[in-house]
C-alpha cells in the first residue's frame, strides 16, 4: 500500500523507527514532514499536507503522529472527504476501517510505545470497510 506520513515535533522520534518497519512490510511510504524533533512545528500544516495528497489520490491512506493524536485527528476531521481516527488499541484500529472507513490513522506518540503503534498500523491496514447500513451513517456527515 502507498501510505503518506506526517507528523509534528512530537511524533518525529516514533515515525523515525515506524518508517523502515513498514517498509520490510512492503509499503510504499512518503514523509511529508516534519523531519526532525528539534524543531517545534504546528501539526494542523503537516496534517493539511497529507490529508491534500490523499484527497488527490497520491496514496491509499494516511498515517499522522503528533503528542496525543489528538491534534491531528481535530485538523484533519475538518477537512471534507477526510475519516481521521486518533486510535490507542488494536480493537479500535480495526472498528474505525471497518464500521467508520478512516482514511487517516492518527496515533499519539507521547501515549502510545512502538510495538502498539505497529500492531495499531498493521490491523488499520488490513481491515476493510464493511460497507451497508454503515454507509448511510457516514453519508449523514460527509
Ligand atoms: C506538541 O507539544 C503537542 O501539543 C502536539 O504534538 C499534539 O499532541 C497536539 O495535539
Amino acid at each position: 500500500m502507498k501510505l503518506l506520513i506526517g507528523c509534528d515535533h512530537a511524533g518525529y522520534e516514533l515515525v523515525e523507527k515506524l518508517i523502515p518497519l513498514l517498509e520490510q512490510e512492503k509499503h510504499q511510504l512518503e514523509l511529508v514532514g516534519t523531519f526532525s524533533k528539534e524543531q517545534s512545528v504546528d501539526y494542523p500544516d503537516f496534517a493539511h499536507l497529507v490529508c491534500n495528497h490523499l484527497l488527490a489520490k497520491e496514496a491509499d491512506c494516511g498515517i499522522l503522529v503528533c503528542g496525543t493524536g489528538i491534534g491531528m485527528a481535530i485538523a484533519a476531521n475538518k477537512i471534507k472527504g477526510i475519516r481521521a481516527a486518533n486510535v490507542a488499541d488494536c480493537y479500535s484500529a480495526k472498528m474505525c476501517r471497518a464500521h467508520n472507513d478512516a482514511n487517516v490513522l492518527c496515533l499519539g506518540s507521547r501515549v502510545i510505545g512502538l510495538n502498539l503503534a505497529l500492531e495499531i498500523i498493521k490491523v488499520f491496514l488490513a481491515t476493510s470497510y464493511e460497507g451497508g447500513r454503515h454507509q448511510r451513517r457516514i453519508d449523514k456527515y460527509e
